[in-house]
């Protein structure tokens, strides 16, 4: 009988800390109920992994061990190819499907719940660990599509607990659950802008930031003299985003702990408002959609989540505050059944 195997990963939502793990900050995302599902049958015959895709079109077919990740079609593939590169002799074949519920490129690291749910199908049961296997992951992505995405998608999809957000320190990789509060909701909407973080844009932002971090040394702990030191007006404006971005994520942490859900919310509008005017990473459309939904009766806070240049919004709301988006709840990380 053919081993069949059941992978679930799930997309994640950032509360607050953007663009912050590209220097070893503070994030807050949580795992969330929209994920990546491949089920497949292993082969032992074969050195193939073939798979087909609900959501983008073509069939996949990647021989073992794979050529250059970059060149493999279709395009959602490379994802496929870039963990099976990054797994090298430990990835075995298999055969089957991949189905997801997230939304692709809209700030709900539908690349990563890919990713994940390809290593944990690929690789044989290898006992390796959570932080090992996002750092995996993310090298995937990178060598695949030529993004230098962070840890931060990969390790909330893979460590996510329900009910819980995850504080992450992206420099120890530590990982600190942080219980939502029972009477508020999380809601994504979508700004119907369109995405593509594979463009030079989160390469130009991620630069900006390490230059900053290259002036003053570490973001976390710079003061606003530190900053002002820094000649370029850009990179000065990423230091001074990414500076009070990691103060927000903490403040944010503890206000979540604290059940104090209109402090999260307040601390989501500022994270909003300085992606927007210090980063340069928000849209007409995903601004006028924030001051909506930050309008309505019931609602803490709002902003863009992810990298930014289009995508989904999330909202921190009372129950049942909003007509529109969906409300997405903390899940559990990656699993593997069958
Ligand atoms: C993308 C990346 C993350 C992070 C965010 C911005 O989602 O994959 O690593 O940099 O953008 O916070």
């Amino acid at each position: 009988m053919p081993t069949r195997i059941r992978v679930v990963a799930p997309g994640r939502v950032n509360l607050i800390g953007d663009h912050t793990d590209h220097t070893g900050g503070w994030v807050l995302p949580m795992a969330i109920d929209l994920a990546t599902t491949i089920e497949c049958e292993i082969l032992d015959d074969d050195r193939i992994v073939e798979l087909s895709s609900d959501q983008a079109g073509g069939v996949l077919s990647l021989p073992l061990p794979v050529p250059d990740p970059r060149r493999v079609e279709p395009g959602w593939g490379r994802y496929v190819a870039g963990v099976a590169a990054e797994l090298g002799d430990a990835a075995r074949a298999l055969r089957g499907r991949v189905t997801s519920t997230v939304p692709v490129g809209g700030g709900l690291s539908s690349s990563a719940a890919l990713t994940v749910a390809t290593a944990l199908a690929l690789d044989g049961g290898a006992e390796r660990d959570v932080v090992a296997t996002a750092a995996l992951c993310q090298r995937a992505e990178q060598r695949a599509v030529g993004v230098p995405c962070g840890i931060m998608d990969p390790l909330a999809s893979l460590a996510g607990i329900e009910g819980h957000a995850l504080l992450i320190d992206t420099t120890s990789v530590e990982v600190t659950p942080v219980a939502l509060p029972e009477a508020a909701e999380v809601v994504i909407v979508d700004s119907g802008g369109v995405r593509a973080l594979a463009g030079s844009e989160y390469a130009d932002r991620r630069r900006r930031c390490e230059q900053a971090a290259a002036v003053v040394g570490d973001l976390r702990r710079a003061s606003t003299d530190d900053l002002s030191d820094i000649s370029d007006a850009e990179v000065r404006s990423a230091g001074r985003h990414v500076n009070g971005e990691n103060r927000r994520v903490l403040a944010a942490a503890d206000a979540l702990a604290r059940g104090d859900a209109a402090s999260v919310g307040r601390l989501m509008v500022e994270s909003h408002e300085s992606l927007r005017d210090l980063l340069d990473v928000s849209t007409p459309a995903i601004d006028r959609l924030v001051e909506d939904l930050c309008a309505q009766p019931g609602v803490h806070g709002a902003r863009l989540t992810g990298a930014g240049f289009g995508g989904w919004v999330v909202a921190l709301t009372e129950p049942g505050a909003l007509s529109v988006g969906r409300v997405v709840r903390a899940s559990a990380g990656a699993s593997v059944s069958g």
